[in-house]
């Protein structure tokens, strides 16, 4: 795994925050392709070898996944396999991202004695993959997302029969949290850091559903300089610590992946030092 998060390099200057955002503006999926220019660093460095966008087809259209993940909890290393529907044209969420597998493989990891009987939320759902496996391992989970991939997720959650435990709703970050939305005691959100004028709505979103006892594990693709200005908004109510006993967690490193345990800060108990 690669530096913990407090290690990230320096910040970027304003001119570059500028003109990042200019970009950003006219283009907000920028960073999400394979290009040059703005993945970590700047240079041509080893990550800018690395593919962004996922291993997937450049055009997807309605096709179905079949992924694997391993719950060692059971005997003989029991799979649990989710049937994935990934369709690009609702949005990027559309596809199965690596941050999303390397977090839905951690909970088949931690297994059922982890998730069952929580109340757990997934942010940024997208297909709703890593939601599906906290479903089979038995949580009492809601997957949310933007109004265009509703109806993906809907159709995720029926093709894994996993309507008893997985319930989906429309959540946009920044927004007020809908009602029928529980407050949860585990939070999921993976490849959520991408968008910079989603960075502060996605920060009040896990604060307005987090309390100081809320577990969440925050899976996260480092792609350019630009992501550090979202753990400096994140450190203002949020502390976190790397997740260390996966033992995928050398292999999802090289590719600039890392998972970690935010905790809300007790606002009010002195300096803040991540
Ligand atoms: C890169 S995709 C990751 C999807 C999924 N978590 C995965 O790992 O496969 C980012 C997701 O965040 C969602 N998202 C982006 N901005 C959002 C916002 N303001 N409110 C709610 N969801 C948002 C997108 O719709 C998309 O599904």
């Amino acid at each position: 795994m690669g530096a913990p998060a407090n290690d990230i390099p320096s910040y970027p200057t304003l001119n570059e925050i500028a003109q990042d955002e200019a970009l950003d503006a006219l283009d907000p999926l920028r960073h999400l392709r394979n290009d040059d220019h703005d993945t970590f660093g700047g240079t041509h460095g080893e990550l800018e070898a690395d593919p962004v966008v996922p291993a997937q087809p450049r055009s997807i259209f309605d096709q179905t996944l079949h992924l694997s993940f391993s719950d060692t909890t059971q005997q003989n290393d029991h799979e649990i396999t989710i049937a994935l529907k990934v369709d690009a044209s609702p949005g990027c969420g559309g596809i199965a991202w690596p941050a999303g597998e390397v977090l839905a493989n951690y909970l088949a990891l931690r297994g059922r004695q982890y998730i069952a009987g929580k109340t757990i939320l997934e942010l940024g759902s997208g297909t709703g993959l890593v939601g599906l496996v906290a479903g089979v391992l038995e949580g009492k989970v809601w997957i949310t997302d933007q109004a265009p991939l509703l109806d993906i997720m809907r159709c995720n959650v029926k093709i894994n029969q996993l309507q008893s435990s997985v319930s989906v709703s429309e959540l946009n970050w920044g927004d007020p949290l809908p009602s029928d939305l529980p407050m949860p005691d585990l939070i999921l959100a993976a490849d959520c850091v991408y968008f910079e004028p989603a960075f502060p709505l996605l920060v009040q979103t896990l604060s307005d559903l987090a309390t100081e006892t809320t577990d969440i594990l925050f899976c996260f693709k480092k792609r350019r300089k630009a992501d550090k200005r979202f753990f400096a908004l994140l450190k203002k109510k949020f502390s976190w610590t790397e997740i260390k006993d996966d033992p995928n967690r050398d292999v999802y490193s090289r590719e600039a992946i890392s998972l970690l345990m935010l905790s809300k800060r007790h606002l009010g108990t002195g300096p803040v030092h991540n």
